[in-house]
């Protein structure tokens, strides 16, 4: 099979025609892989622009998922590609996250925003067993919501059409039920932290940083004004998504500003 794309959790390959194999790493857990399947699967009911997802496979050692293809690009391809997009796709990103928002999640398929955030907050060997008290105390304080969020959501994991007039949401694994204020908070911690590989040239490094920053003002900015969420409201969830983020195997320099940020909001706490 030729491989189409590759991620952090696993390849892409052509599978038929119009059809793509998410295919895991060897040691990634059946369970969360078969969590991908079951949150894709409900919100693509849910009529949210998602691809479907047509099959789970575990019959061999790497577990796989077969998806209805996108005929596209990533967003940040696209960004990197031709810098003159990023506010028309930024705002477009805005306008897409809104959309998941808009659906709620009634039912409770998808595992709720606080439960996945406190348990990743207990988690991470990062933060003292005191912060960590402090943070959930305060986490406990927001709003409990049950908007559909998809809890990583950056420009990677939104595909656009040649057109760009039609989008989709790919990568639900994390997907969630809370507060939209919340899943936004979330984008601006990747945004504003995600770095590349060390060993990157310093060129490569600093046209990323200038479209990293200008993604982060046009999408914020737009998604505000669109939602009517307040620059507050997000604001307040940025102390336990970045705390929650530092469960994740980030890169040395990424790990320490979130500490840096986390340090400096549990101060304000008080
Ligand atoms: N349904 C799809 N159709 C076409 N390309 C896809 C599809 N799903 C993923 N891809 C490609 O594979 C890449 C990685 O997919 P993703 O699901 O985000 O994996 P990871 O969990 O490893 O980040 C995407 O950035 C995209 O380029
Ligand atoms: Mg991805």
């Amino acid at each position: 099979m030729r491989r189409i794309g590759q991620g952090r959790t696993a390849e892409i390959f052509e599978y038929t025609l119009n059809q793509i194999m998410k295919l895991y790493h060897a040691d990634f857990p059946a369970e969360a892989v078969q969590n991908e399947f079951r949150i894709t699967d409900a919100v693509f009911r849910k009529g949210l622009p998602v691809p479907q997802a047509r099959l789970f496979k575990d019959d061999e050692s790497r577990k796989g998922i077969i998806f209805e293809r996108i005929e596209g690009n990533t967003m940040l391809s696209l960004m990197i590609q031709e810098p003159v997009l990023i506010k028309e796709l930024s705002c477009q990103m805005a306008v897409c996250h809104h959309s998941l928002h808009a659906q709620n999640d009634e039912e409770g398929v998808l595992p709720a925003q606080k439960q996945i955030l406190t348990g990743a907050i207990r988690n991470t060997s990062l933060l003292s067993e005191e912060e960590k008290i402090q943070i959930i105390s305060y986490l406990s304080t927001l709003p409990d919501r049950k908007q559909i969020c998809h809890g990583d959501f950056h420009p990677d994991n939104v595909m656009v059409n040649e057109t760009r007039d039609q989008y989709w949401v790919i990568d639900w694994m994390t997907g969630m039920s809370g507060d939209p204020a919340g899943d936004v908070a979330r984008s601006w911690v990747i945004l504003m932290s995600a770095t590349l590989p060390e060993d990157t040239a310093p060129a490569v490094h600093r046209g990323f940083e200038g479209v990293r920053n200008l993604l982060l003002d046009y999408y914020i900015r737009h998604y505000l004004q669109i939602s009517g969420i307040s620059r507050q409201e997000m604001d307040a969830w940025i102390l336990p998504v970045a705390a929650a983020r530092l469960n994740e195997s980030l890169p040395g320099v990424e790990a320490d500003q979130l500490i840096k940020l986390v340090h400096d909001r549990i101060r304000l706490l008080k």
